[in-house]
């Protein structure tokens, strides 16, 4: 049964935002490397490369912000630190030395993560019948799914 964020209960608020806040946190470390290689990719293949970076990290810069903000609409703390976020972050921080084909499969990977983390924390908000943090998480993952296909495409 569809619940609103007011009655859910206090173990599926803490649920819920755990997975938000992991949530949140891949995405502004991806935000973080997206921007990262748009600034330092080099090659052949450097405008689309730079443009496609700056995409994503456009995209996940607002992302961030709509996850966050659906965990305070139940209640809970959205983690704001970048310490907090890359200690929450399955996704890692990088140096941008890598080469372009290397900073595809990074992002690319980073995406299917992101895509991964989105849809448990889907099926996690369905569990408890939050039905607007679980059409948030679908509709996250099948950007990152977007972006990953994106990347993909470059490496076929
Ligand atoms: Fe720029």
């Amino acid at each position: 049964m569809t619940q609103t964020a007011m009655a859910l209960n206090s173990d599926a608020k803490a649920a819920i935002a755990e997975a938000l806040n992991q949530s949140v946190a891949e995405t502004a470390v991806t935000t973080m490397l997206a921007q990262n290689f748009h600034w330092n990719v080099k090659g052949m293949s450097f405008g689309p490369l730079h443009d496609l970076f700056q995409k994503i990290y456009e995209d996940h810069f607002v992302a961030q912000d709509d996850l966050a903000e659906r965990i305070r609409a139940i209640d809970m703390h959205a983690e704001g630190t970048l310490a907090g976020m890359i200690k929450r972050s399955k996704i890692a921080e990088h140096d941008g030395h890598a080469t372009d084909k290397d900073m595809i499969k990074i992002m690319q990977d980073a995406q299917e993560t992101l895509a991964a983390t989105l849809a448990g924390c889907g099926e996690l908000a369905a569990k408890y019948g939050d039905t607007l943090t679980e059409d948030l998480c679908i509709a996250r993952g099948q950007t990152h799914e977007k972006f990953a296909w994106f990347l993909r495409s470059h490496l076929a």
